[in-house]
């Protein structure tokens, strides 16, 4: 069953990769969700719609859950609410601020639940071609090559990592940047490239040695997950717990650094168990 849900997504993808490409040439009507830094184009609904449309078509029965026309609500509740069967979990355009600039780096997302668990996962790049995939137990692979983590970094100090920022934590007092601060230095060095579904597969394909991120959807780690440990990474969440589509915090890595950048998100929380500590035994002091 899953295989035949795969040849569909990896179809799906690729038309809707198509459409988007297509698109870069229309004028794009840019509007604003919750804020400046959070968009959507007429691209997103119209590759959202064609995939939501094949999938009534194809499979019925099959629950959506999809960015542009779900992610009003809060999107972990909206997840726990699909329940259980087999449930499609789509981004139609990953990178929407990268689309709208024609940085060349943005992908349609689109994976498979069953009972809640990720069991395929399809990631498409429309410029590069690049057509990532997996089906739980069966690997993981760009277009028809198996792929694998990297297994050249073994230490933070070797490792090549990538973050990004959800749109409600682009500001000052961004939760991000403490955290960027304490891997500046300790890493080979850090990306943001604006496609978070693509940061996961490129973790999964030995390109980047980890990848961390708050605030993420399900829809944006729905396959790049699943991609990540069909390759043999590691996905938990950033205090090391297995992973779930429901969480916040996500560190996806290749397996060998996995203990060593979750360790650093601890320290995180000590300083702050500290900073919270004095605090309060200066008030009951005074
Ligand atoms: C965004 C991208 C970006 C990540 C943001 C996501 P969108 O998705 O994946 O890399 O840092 O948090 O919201 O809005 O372009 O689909
Ligand atoms: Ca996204
Ligand atoms: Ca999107």
């Amino acid at each position: 069953m899953e295989a035949q849900l795969l040849r569909h997504a990896m179809l799906w993808a690729r038309e809707a990769g198509t459409l988007m490409k297509k698109m870069l040439d229309d004028e794009l009507h840019i509007e604003q969700k919750k804020n400046d830094s959070d968009l959507v184009t007429q691209a997103d609904r119209r590759c959202e719609e064609l995939l939501r449309n094949r999938l009534a078509q194809v499979y019925p029965g099959h629950w959506i859950l999809g960015e542009e026309m779900d992610g009003g609500i809060d999107s972990y509740t909206a997840f726990k609410q699909r329940g259980g069967g087999y449930g499609w979990i789509i981004d139609p355009i990953d990178g929407t601020t990268n689309y709208i600039h024609r940085i060349p780096h943005f992908a349609v997302s689109i994976g498979i639940v069953k009972d809640g668990q990720p069991v395929a996962g399809v990631v498409y790049n429309p410029l590069t071609d690049e057509l990532f995939h997996a089906v739980k137990g069966g690997g993981a692979y760009l277009n028809d090559a198996r792929i694998q983590v990297s297994q050249k970094e073994r230490r933070l100090s070797e490792a090549v990592l990538a973050t990004g920022f959800y749109a409600g934590d682009w500001h000052e007092e961004s939760e991000a940047l403490p955290q960027i601060k304490r891997f500046v230095g300790s890493c080979r060095n850090l990306r943001m490239n604006g496609a978070a579904s693509l940061d996961l597969c490129w973790v999964a394909c030995g390109r980047l040695t980890g990848f961390w991120h708050r605030g993420l959807h399900p829809w944006d780690a729905a396959a790049g997950s699943l991609i990540v440990t069909e390759a043999g990474g590691r996905v938990t969440d950033r205090f090391g717990a297995a992973f779930h589509l429901a969480m916040d915090s996500l560190v996806a890595t290749n397996g060998w650094t996995h203990d060593e950048i979750t360790s650093i998100f601890l320290m995180d929380v000590e300083e702050s168990y500290v900073v919270w500590r004095d605090k309060e035994e200066k008030a009951f002091k005074s």
